[in-house]
């Protein structure tokens, strides 16, 4: 059943929706999900929260950066990524070497919704507020553009009429290549 012959990479800030995405991609195109979080915490045998605390963030950068090394392997997934794995320049050419790059998007205010009762991300521990986010979001934004193959707004849109758009711009993206 599965329509692309690559890896979807989802890229985005926390809250931009990967994993939801990831999850209504398995149940539509029948592709393999992969978590990148839930691979990194599974490996450690300890939470994100606990590694960030115990080992700190380049600890958590690091196994982010071997992690993506690893997915080379697979084929045909969709990968939801941690939403800072663009703050290493290699992360996003080990993306690209097997697959292509989706960036969701959301406003502040949409992700704050979306996030506001997580106890899982550190970065957000303590920073639970719109300020914040918009300011974080400015200093990754630059990253998460140029690493972007396909960029997708998610805000006011249901699962469903994102992924109709994620698969058409994907689709439209194989045919152009094809023809050239
Ligand atoms: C992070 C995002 C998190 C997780 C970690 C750091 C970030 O993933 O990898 O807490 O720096 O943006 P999600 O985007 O899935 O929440």
């Amino acid at each position: 059943m599965c329509t692309f012959d690559y890896n979807i990479f989802l890229i985005g800030f926390m809250g931009a929706g990967k994993s939801t995405i990831a999850k209504a991609l398995q149940e539509k195109l029948g592709m393999e999900v992969k978590e990148m979080d839930q691979m990194i915490a599974d490996k450690e045998g300890m939470s994100i929260p606990d590694i960030f605390a115990k080992h700190g963030e380049t600890y958590f950068r690091d196994l982010e950066s071997s992690c993506l090394i690893g997915l080379q392997q697979v084929k045909h997934a969709v990968i939801s990524c941690g939403g800072g794995v663009v703050m290493r320049d290699e992360n996003a050419a080990y993306m690209r070497k097997s697959g292509r790059i989706v960036l969701l998007t959301a406003e502040p205010e949409t992700i704050l919704e979306r996030v506001k009762d997580s106890q899982d991300r550190p970065i957000l521990n303590n920073n639970m507020n719109v300020d914040f986010i918009r300011e974080l979001l400015e200093k990754r934004r630059a990253r998460y553009e140029a690493a972007a193959d396909i960029r997708i707004a998610t805000d006011h849109k249901t699962t469903d009429a994102i992924c109709d758009e994620l698969i058409a711009a994907l689709t439209a993206m194989d045919q152009a290549d094809d023809a050239s």
